[in-house]
């Protein structure tokens, strides 16, 4: 057979990449008021920054949001209320009790063909288009979970807590620096493997890659972004609208 009529290689089709947004916590440390996601920055409920945030990448096809356990019929409403991307499918379930249940029921409402999901707090509405990119290129190119971070620039004491609220905790051990790092989200994995965590793994995790930990499969960290913050506290919204204000004028020239 000559070269010219043999087929043509199949040219490389990536994953179809979906993101999953958490949206169902109460948000209780940013203060009284409406679901944390559902807060105003810029004018904008954050969780609408957060799904922009995910649409923004070429790569994603697919947002699935997970709302308040009560609260998807006025999650919907928003987001119907708000410009997205034309071509991203956006989706709206709801949540449960814990971080890691909402992600499950956000995971459930998978459509098979997605071969990558990336999990992303609604409370990081600012994580810039590069860093959501870098994530999903490390996952396409064989790393089964990535998880983007930042150096830390405080010192971390690990305590014994004391019984009393307000009294003195004794320090027991001070870890290197050099080799902690602070994560942030999306985090990025194989969807398969993420879903078989949250059928194996009970135990109370903070973060999607601590699940894959525990089967002991190897998370990578990429590098995060400093816009890539928790909102978390009442002073994170000051910062969140500054980093917005800032956007805008860059924008503007
Ligand atoms: O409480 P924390 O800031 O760690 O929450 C991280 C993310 O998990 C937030 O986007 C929050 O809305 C979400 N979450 C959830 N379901 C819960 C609790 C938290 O989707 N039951």
């Amino acid at each position: 057979m000559s070269d010219e009529s043999r087929p043509a290689p199949a040219p490389h089709t990536p994953a179809p990449t979906a993101a999953v947004i958490p949206a169902a916590g109460r948000g209780v440390r940013l203060g009284p008021g409406a679901p944390k996601a559902l807060r105003a920055l810029g004018g904008t409920p954050m969780l609408v920054h957060a799904v922009r945030s995910m649409a923004a990448s070429r790569a994603v096809s697919l947002v699935v949001v997970v709302a308040p356990p009560d609260g998807a019929g006025e999650v919907q409403g928003i987001l119907d209320a708000h410009a997205l991307p034309e071509r991203t499918d956006v989706r709206v379930v709801p949540g449960g009790e814990t971080r890691q249940e909402s992600v499950r029921l956000g995971l459930d409402a998978l459509p098979p063909e997605y071969g990558v999901v990336l999990v992303h707090d609604a409370a990081r509405p600012l994580v810039p288009v590069d860093t959501v990119d870098a994530v999903i290129e490390a996952v396409r190119g064989g790393a089964p979970a990535v998880v983007p971070a930042v150096p830390l620039a405080d010192t971390v004491k690990q305590v014994a807590p004391a019984g009393v609220p307000g009294e003195p905790e004794p320090v027991v051990a001070t870890p290197s620096r050099a080799v902690l790092r602070a994560v942030q989200t999306p985090q990025g994995f194989d969807r398969e493997l993420l879903v078989r965590a949250h059928a194996e793994v009970t135990d109370e995790v903070t973060d999607d890659a601590s699940m894959v930990e525990r089967l002991g499969v190897t998370v990578v960290v990429v590098p995060g972004h400093e816009e890539a913050f928790k909102v978390t506290r009442p002073l994170d919204l000051v910062l969140a609208e500054a980093v917005l204000a800032r956007r805008r004028l860059n924008d503007g020239f």
